[in-house]
């Protein structure tokens, strides 16, 4: 399918599937890739036969809207966000948790993929806050839209590429080889859970602490769920609580957030008076 044709073809769906096209520039070959196999398997022309076809099967509305989902991800993806999380964020969200006596720090990976982001955070503490903070615990709940990906969240194994970002000496001790794959040791999975959620349908019950909701709906989505997006988030969210966002996202106009001093992509919640 030719590049140009693709592009107009997702400037007229996404819009309609509550998706952003600027969103999708830089992924478009992917998801270009994944249309022009449905067409060929519908035994469609091309795209202008699939438009047609969308037309008038609406039940096929559905299967575009899986193949326009992107699950790229990887361990401490943005360095730079994880560097802070660890040297500002999480101690001060530790220090807030140990003085209203929890015993655990509550965190939430919201579009979680196949699991590096909620693993990458409890790798992290396990290493660098555990020491400081040895009565505190945490806790990661991991969500994805997509059951495969929950999948294999849950067999915690990756490619080697994955874990590029991922701090040498943490990856030395977090991960055993399995042929060609690395799995995460048992001890480092502790604590963290997955369950498949749809962002716009269901939330977690609990507050959290901390939660991170990176390039998902802040690139994908469109604005008026971009905004539904945010009050969910944010009603989840103890109050002094931190949002984490993709290091390029910026957050919806009129959000209750204030960056957090120092950190890019980091936001707190309004402390109530
Ligand atoms: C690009 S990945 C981001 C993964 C990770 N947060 C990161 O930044 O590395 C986006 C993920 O969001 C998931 N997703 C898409 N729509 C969703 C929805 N409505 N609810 C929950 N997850 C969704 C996709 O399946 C995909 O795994």
């Amino acid at each position: 399918m030719k590049d140009a044709d693709c592009v107009v073809f997702l400037q007229w769906a996404l819009p309609r599937l509550g998706l952003r096209w600027p969103g999708f520039r830089k992924v478009r070959r992917q998801v270009c890739k994944r249309i022009a196999r449905r067409a060929r398997e519908l035994g469609l022309a091309d795209v202008s036969g699939y438009r047609l076809h969308l037309d008038s099967h609406a039940p096929e509305w559905d299967a575009l809207a899986a193949l326009c989902t992107v699950s790229i991800s990887r361990f401490y993806r943005d360095r730079g966000v994880f560097d802070c999380l660890g040297d500002k964020v999480l101690p001060a969200l530790a220090e807030a948790a140990l003085a209203r006596g929890a015993a655990r720090l509550e965190c939430w990976s919201a579009g979680c993929a196949s699991g590096e982001e909620p693993y990458t955070l409890a790798i992290q503490w396990r290493h660098a806050l555990q020491p400081r903070f040895p009565r505190l615990d945490i806790r990661v709940l991991g969500t994805d839209v997509d059951a495969k990906l929950i999948e294999r969240a849950r067999t915690g194994c990756y490619r080697v590429a994955s874990l590029k970002e991922l701090p040498d000496a943490w990856r030395e001790k977090a991960f055993e080889k399995e042929g060609l794959l690395l799995r995460l040791k048992q001890g480092f999975r502790r604590g963290v859970e997955f369950e498949k959620q749809d962002l716009l349908e269901q939330l977690p019950h609990d507050r959290f602490d901390l939660i991170l909701c990176r390039n998902l709906a802040f690139t994908y989505f469109d604005s008026a769920r971009a905004q539904a997006s945010l009050e969910r988030l944010a009603g989840r969210l103890r109050p002094g609580g931190a949002l984490v966002t993709g290091a390029h996202e910026k957050l919806p106009p009129g959000s209750p957030f204030a960056e957090w001093p120092g950190c890019r992509a980091v936001y707190r919640l309004a402390q109530a008076d």
